[in-house]
């Protein structure tokens, strides 16, 4: 069915634009020539060379166009051959799709024109044919890499992951907003900023080098943004790029990555916020699993062979829950000793997160109620004692530790006021004031970290080598 449907969506394309003399044939992406069952008549793929192997009666080729993990197997008479058609090359290739007599493969395409539209020198190219490299050495070549299997899956999940996380929001009534990338607010309060400002350029015209006559920056979240469309929306969420200035190298930070980010108002509870987080997760894992299980494969396959056992038992079971002052309570109790030394009122570093989620049994743990002086200037008051805290949340996740961080947020116009002043910002976030006085209603969301979840889905141990253009220091390509 889905075969002759492609096909005919192929002819109409065909039959749309005029076709040079010999691209008269209807053309098909590899993944739609794998699933065809029978097609009859020229068909015609483009992709670039996976593998050429020339025996005495026929010249076997692999083509890859990036639209499946699998590569369509073409079968050419030997005098078809060129000097050209190599491993790497981009070539199109015209003939008759046939029933294989391969086990592994449905159809192959008989050849009965070649052409290289672009050759390959394979002595310079970095990457070898039946070769397969460890992800470190792919990323030294970020214009290069989405060439190969695992870097080309990767990015395949992620482009389902993305679309499925929107559709998530989607259908339970969510608004898309796009929120400023440029922004004067520093909603962390961290101040890990990247300062934006015009060019030297600009300034030897004699004109300010704020754009916008006060300092701007690269978002670090569109949260407060959110906010101000929660208050119209009632349920909105954003998915764009975020940066952080802070001089991580490790495995697990980037300066620039994308978030997602989930804003509900009539919220006052924080395990409504939980619930959406732990659907969120779910859903979006399952639509992925189901959409390109062979690409996730091969990352549970040869990257990280643990990492299915452990995604099965994130989907199958309940998160767990507990509080800051029981997570620090726990931590006191380890038999094992820390670089860090758990104390209550100090923030839990990756060490803590991570013997948090293996003493929870490897389940995902939300931990809640952290101390108010921990947290930025947001997060609402619990009024609670000795040990003051605020009602946030943070998703700790196996093998990465924090993937979500969420809480209510503080609506109630006397607890913000005076916090503000007192961190000499009643000014500056005089809007945000503004929409505590006109009809606040209780809210409260959370930001979830793409790429933390792509590393948590597959099982990839370092965080540069879930997106698509890694940046480093000499890196060819920033
Ligand atoms: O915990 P964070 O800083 O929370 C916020 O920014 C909230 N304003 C979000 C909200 O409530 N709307 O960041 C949220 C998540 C983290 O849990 C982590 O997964 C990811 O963003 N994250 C990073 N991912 C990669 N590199 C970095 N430098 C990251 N910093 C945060
Ligand atoms: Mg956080």
């Amino acid at each position: 069915m889905f075969g002759a449907r492609c096909l005919l969506l192929a002819l109409r394309r065909c039959s749309s634009a005029p076709c040079p003399k010999h691209t008269q044939a209807a053309r098909l992406r590899v993944c739609e020539a794998l699933e065809a069952q029978e097609v009859a008549g020229d068909i015609k793929v483009q992709g670039w060379v996976r593998s050429v192997r020339s025996q005495k009666e026929v010249l076997f080729l692999h083509i890859n166009d990036g639209s499946s993990l699998e590569s369509l197997q073409i079968v050419a008479d030997p005098s078809l051959e060129n000097r050209d058609l190599t491993f790497g090359s981009a070539v199109e290739v015209q003939g008759k799709l046939v029933k294989s007599l391969h086990r592994m493969q449905n159809v192959e395409l008989k050849a009965e024109n070649i052409r290289v539209v672009g050759p390959c020198d394979t002595l310079t190219f970095p990457f070898k044919p039946r070769e397969r490299q460890p992800l470190e050495y792919s990323r030294q070549f970020p214009h290069l890499r989405c060439r190969t299997n695992a870097l080309s899956s990767l990015l395949r999940v992620r482009s389902e992951a993305t679309a499925a996380i929107h559709s998530f929001f989607k259908d339970n009534g969510y608004v898309h907003v796009h929120t400023p990338i440029i922004t004067s607010n520093d909603c962390e309060g961290a101040g890990e900023l990247f300062h934006v400002r015009t060019s030297d350029k600009v300034q030897e015209r004699g004109e300010n080098s704020h754009f916008f006559n006060v300092p701007a920056f690269l978002t670090v979240s569109g949260q407060l943004h959110l906010e101000v469309m929660a208050g119209a929306f009632t349920q909105v969420f954003t998915f764009g790029p975020t940066f952080r200035a802070e001089n991580s190298q490790s495995r697990r930070h980037l300066a620039e990555f994308y978030m997602v980010e989930a804003e509900m108002s009539f919220t006052e509870s924080l395990q409504d916020i939980i619930q959406v987080m732990e659907d969120l997760f779910k859903k979006a894992t399952s639509i992925v699993l189901s959409k390109c299980p062979q690409d996730v494969e091969l990352f549970h396959k040869y990257v990280s062979p643990a990492q299915k056992g452990r995604l099965e038992q994130m989907l199958k079971n309940k998160f767990i829950t507990i509080s800051y002052t029981e997570a620090v309570d726990i931590l006191k109790r380890a038999p094992q000793t820390f670089i860090f030394q758990p104390k209550w009122g100090s923030n839990l570093q990756t060490e803590h997160e991570k013997y948090l989620v293996k003493h929870c049994g490897e389940v995902p743990v939300f931990v809640v109620n952290y101390p108010y002086d921990l947290k930025p200037f947001y997060m609402r008051d619990n009024e609670d004692g000795p040990q003051h805290t605020v009602a946030a949340v943070d998703l700790l996740v196996p093998g990465i530790g924090e993937l979500c961080g969420g809480s209510l947020r503080e609506e109630r116009l006397h607890f913000l006021q005076p916090r503000l002043e007192r961190l000499g910002l009643a000014d500056a976030y005089q809007w945000y004031l503004d929409l505590r006085q006109f009809g606040s209603a209780p809210h409260g969301g959370f930001g979830m970290g793409f790429e933390r979840y792509l590393q948590c889905i597959l099982g990839v141990d370092n965080i540069k080598d879930v997106i698509p253009f890694p940046r480093f220091p000499h890196s060819c390509l920033l």
